[in-house]
């Protein structure tokens, strides 16, 4: 039977991490995979996840089962970050998934199920995974206009039109801050005009929010999520606790499905926990509850707040060092965009050909397209990229 399965396509990112391992040169810039590292390359454990951690063994009296769900209390706690007092609790279904890339898979079921033939509105470029993910699960798949790539902005008007174009019934993926692959986001006011144009069409909204706290501020990162969530009659949530808790391999997520009245609510998180159950019964525990420790404990929350707050002011100093280095050696204000993006990433907009040429000139690795990750980055790799930017031609 198994020569019944085809080579599979390699998923970008990854295929980008294992080329780096096996390149020999000592100073080769590992820019790909969305992974924080400090300025020695580490991804540390946070603070506060090793101080829960040890709570954790002097307290856990068992290993047995938790609810399909997850714990209650790290829906309660993860609903209470992203999306504050925007929506009533009786409207908020929610399950602990394997990170977020299991809300987004269960949040693709439970749409086909709803209605099979739903399209999807996705930007373009989205993460990789999320177009993978909804052919794999047989959805249709549309693209929406998103990242100019002369000004490396937004291009509102282009998604604008292209969303109108949505029907009732279809969902439109948002990022909700830190847009992967781009770094580009739209403003509070074009969040407004989105929520108008989805009102409009008819389409359900589905935010996928990776990155609360890497952008500008943990609040600031939600605003755009919650003004969706409390003026949308219904709405989709993945969240991910991969980065901002830096819990990666801990696979902690949550999808959250806001619905129009209690009854609704009801029949939805029976639904969420009867595809808990089919596809993996139930969800990881450890990082969940590591997180709703540190967000219920006030001493533990400073102390996450302040690290994470430590990681997104070191990445927004690196975009600035960055583009600053490039306005030397360029002459030029063309690379401003780097310092007005927000997140890990940014696409740089240039060709898979010069990205391939950083690699083999420089060591530099960066996603083919050209999306490169600033905390992989430090003092003395800034000059380096910069460098092999202007010596590519981009
Ligand atoms: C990324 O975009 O690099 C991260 O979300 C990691 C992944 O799984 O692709």
């Amino acid at each position: 039977m198994f020569e019944n399965l085809t080579a599979q396509p390699a998923d970008k990112i990854l295929a980008l991490m294992q080329a780096y391992r096996e390149d020999p040169r000592a100073d080769k810039v590992d820019l790909g995979v969305g992974v924080y590292k400090d300025a020695s390359g580490n991804t540390p454990v946070m603070r506060a996840i090793k101080t829960a951690e040890q709570q954790l063994w002097e307290a856990q009296t068992t290993k047995a089962y938790t609810g399909l769900a997850g714990a209650p209390e790290f829906a309660d706690a993860m609903i209470d970050l992203v999306l504050g007092t925007s929506v009533e609790r009786g409207r908020i279904a929610a399950a602990a998934t394997p990170g977020g890339t299991g809300a987004v898979r269960q949040a693709m079921e439970l749409i086909k199920w709803m209605n099979p033939e739903a399209t999807i509105w996705v930007s373009n470029p989205t993460w990789p995974n999320h177009l993978s993910i909804i052919k794999y699960v047989g959805l249709n798949l549309r693209e929406y206009r998103y990242f100019d790539k002369d000004t490396r902005a937004v291009d509102f008007d282009g998604m604008s039109e292209d969303l109108k174009q949505a029907k009732p019934g279809d969902v439109v993926l948002l990022h909700g801050c830190c847009h992967n692959p781009t770094g580009a986001n739209i403003t509070t006011a074009e969040w407004a005009e989105v929520i108008s144009i989805l009102q409009e069409t008819g389409a359900t909204p589905m935010i996928d929010i990776a990155y609360q706290g890497f952008g500008d501020g943990l609040e600031e990162d939600a605003a755009g999520v919650r003004m969706v969530a409390s003026e949308m009659p219904e709405t989709l949530i993945a969240a991910s606790c991969s980065k901002n808790f830096g819990v990666y391999r801990e696979r902690t997520g949550i999808l959250m499905a806001i619905s129009a009245n209690a009854a609704a609510t009801k029949l939805t998180q029976g639904s969420l926990n009867y595809l808990n159950r089919q596809n993996f019964s139930f969800p990881p525990d450890h990082g969940a509850r590591l997180v709703s420790m540190i967000l219920t404990d006030d001493a533990l929350r400073a102390d996450w707040q302040a690290e994470l707050e430590e990681v997104r002011l070191g990445m927004l100093g690196l975009r600035t060092q960055l583009a600053d280095e490039l306005k030397r050696l360029t002459n030029s204000d063309r690379f401003n965009f780097i310092a007005e993006h927000r997140g890990m990433f940014s696409q740089i907009g240039t060709t898979p050909e010069l990205v391939e040429k950083m690699r083999a000139d420089s060591g530099i690795y960066m996603v083919s397209d050209s999306r490169l990750n600033i905390a992989g980055l430090n003092d003395k790799t800034v000059p380096v990229l910069a460098k092999a930017i202007v010596d590519a031609g981009v």
